[in-house]
């Protein structure tokens, strides 16, 4: 067999010099996390990690296709390296991930951006020695979107950018089908990584320094359903929980279909597993998670929401939320607002709908206008801050565990609490990567203020 890796490092290195290799990851944790992997393979190979795109020698982006907005970045970013790449023909220039995946994307960058060598799905990340193999030694654009078997890149090591937060993915693709979603077509069928190399990942990475640990999948609630081991997220948490350490634990996404109280349970008893459910509802009406194919209805959601608060009264929530989505009624929103008025999330990301290709809803008409969408955005955000800022007033006067991992200036410091909100305070550096009791003083609507006992 060819070993592509050892023909690479020997052209790569020919001059002497270490070649610099840039990536940027778009989309979610799940992206940046392949992102790691990708920087885990380049740096095996030979190459060295620079922040600065003008001195790469190879420049990838990882890209995410769950929006148009961020194809249309990508774009534009791709479009701004022709002139770079006329200055410096020896460059690399790669596309890889979500929006890669998609065959309509290798046709618009064979027909618009020629000067791209490489173009890279999410099952090709075993692939990257061969692919450059094939970009130096043919000088021709290399393409490969291919679905490979069920397979999960163990095999590379990643190069983590974050020494005390690392996320491990725990599964890959997903089964859902959420009509308005991209993902299943980009990432293929559900698979669950076997517990044991996640366990091991995690000492690993505990015995290495990290304080905090993200649980990576598309539906972590369905976690083993593909292993022949008798295992249920539940149970992974559990087994994580026992390993020793000082360390905590979060996860997401949770699909609401298969949140159970067991769930709840299991977050509630774990002492390492953060007391924070980050759990996208999509929309409140009954009519349209229907026709999102999301399988549960307002009230089984509500269920979960009430099982929680009756074991910890204000258990913290986050949660997504769509905006917009194909023939949404003012009705339909308002029982959207009802259900963000009941939960009272901690945190609301929300996206106005984003048709694409390839997805069931994509067919779908839409009478509602783009003017309506943004102005039911305006009005979710602006309950939505009055919401968590008087949600966060609850926490004045309580004691909060925040791993610190920013400095703000000015002698302040901040970082996440268990609850997964910003908490800021007056600190010095040494409290970077540090686990620090917080006493709250102060709330503002998107964070809390406190001080350090
Ligand atoms: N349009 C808008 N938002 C979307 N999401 C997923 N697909 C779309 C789309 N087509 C949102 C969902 C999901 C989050 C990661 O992105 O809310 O939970
Ligand atoms: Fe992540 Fe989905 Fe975007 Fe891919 S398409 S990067 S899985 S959010």
């Amino acid at each position: 067999m060819t070993d592509h890796k050892e023909n690479v490092r020997e052209l790569i290195t020919a001059g002497g010099k270490t070649p610099l290799c840039f990536l940027h990851s778009f989309g979610c944790r799940q992206n940046v996390s392949d992102g790691e992997k990708i920087l885990g393979s380049l740096c095996s190979i030979g190459y060295g990690v620079t922040d600065d795109i003008t001195a790469a020698d190879l420049i990838i982006y990882n890209t995410c296709a769950v929006r148009e907005g961020a194809e249309l970045k990508v774009y534009s970013l791709v479009g701004n390296l022709k002139n770079l790449k006329k200055k410096k023909p020896e460059l690399i220039i790669g596309l890889c991930g979500c929006m890669a995946q998609q065959e309509k994307t290798v046709e618009k960058i064979k027909r618009s951006y020629p000067y791209v060598d490489m173009v890279f799905g999410t099952f090709a990340l075993e692939k990257l020695p061969e692919l450059l193999y094939k970009v130096l030694t043919e000088r021709k654009q290399a393409v490969d979107i291919n679905e490979y078997s069920t397979g999960f890149p163990e095999d590379i090591r990643p190069v983590r950018t974050d020494k005390f937060n690392a996320s491990i993915p725990i599964m890959y693709g997903c089964n859902n089908f959420c009509s308005y979603c991209i993902v299943p077509y980009v990432r293929g069928r559900e698979r669950s990584r076997r517990p044991e190399a996640v366990i091991n990942e995690v000492k690993e990475l505990v015995g290495s320094g990290c304080k905090e640990i993200m649980l990576l999948g598309q539906n972590v609630n369905s976690y083993g359903s593909t292993l022949e081991d008798k295992i249920n997220f539940s149970g992974l948490l559990r087994m994580i929980n026992d390993i020793e350490g000082d360390f905590r634990v979060r996860f997401m996404s949770s699909h609401p279909k298969d949140a159970t109280n067991e769930l709840i349970d299991t977050i509630i008893d774990c002492d390492k597993i953060c007391k924070h459910l980050h759990l996208p509802l999509q929309s409140g009406s009954d009519r349209i998670l229907s026709a999102m194919n999301r399988k549960y209805t307002s009230g089984k959601y509500m269920e979960i929401v009430d099982h929680a608060r009756s074991r910890i009264p204000d258990f913290s929530f986050s949660t997504d939320i769509i905006i917009g989505f194909p023939n949404e009624t003012a009705e339909d929103f308002a029982d959207t607002m009802k259900i963000v008025r009941q939960v009272k999330y901690d945190n609301i990301f929300s996206f106005i709908y984003s048709k694409r290709t390839g997805t069931k809803a994509a067919d779908m008409e839409d009478a509602t206008s783009d003017e309506e969408k943004r102005s039911r955005m305006k009005e979710l955000l602006e309950v939505q801050r009055e919401i968590s800022s008087e949600g966060f007033r609850r926490f004045i006067g309580r004691t909060l565990t925040v791993l610190f991992d920013s400095d703000d200036g000015d002698g302040m410091f901040s970082g996440k609490s268990d609850e997964f909100i910003i908490v800021k305070a007056e600190a010095d550096s040494s409290v970077i990567g540090k686990v620090k009791k917080v006493r709250i003083t102060k709330s503002f609507n998107w964070a809390l203020q406190g001080e350090i006992i």
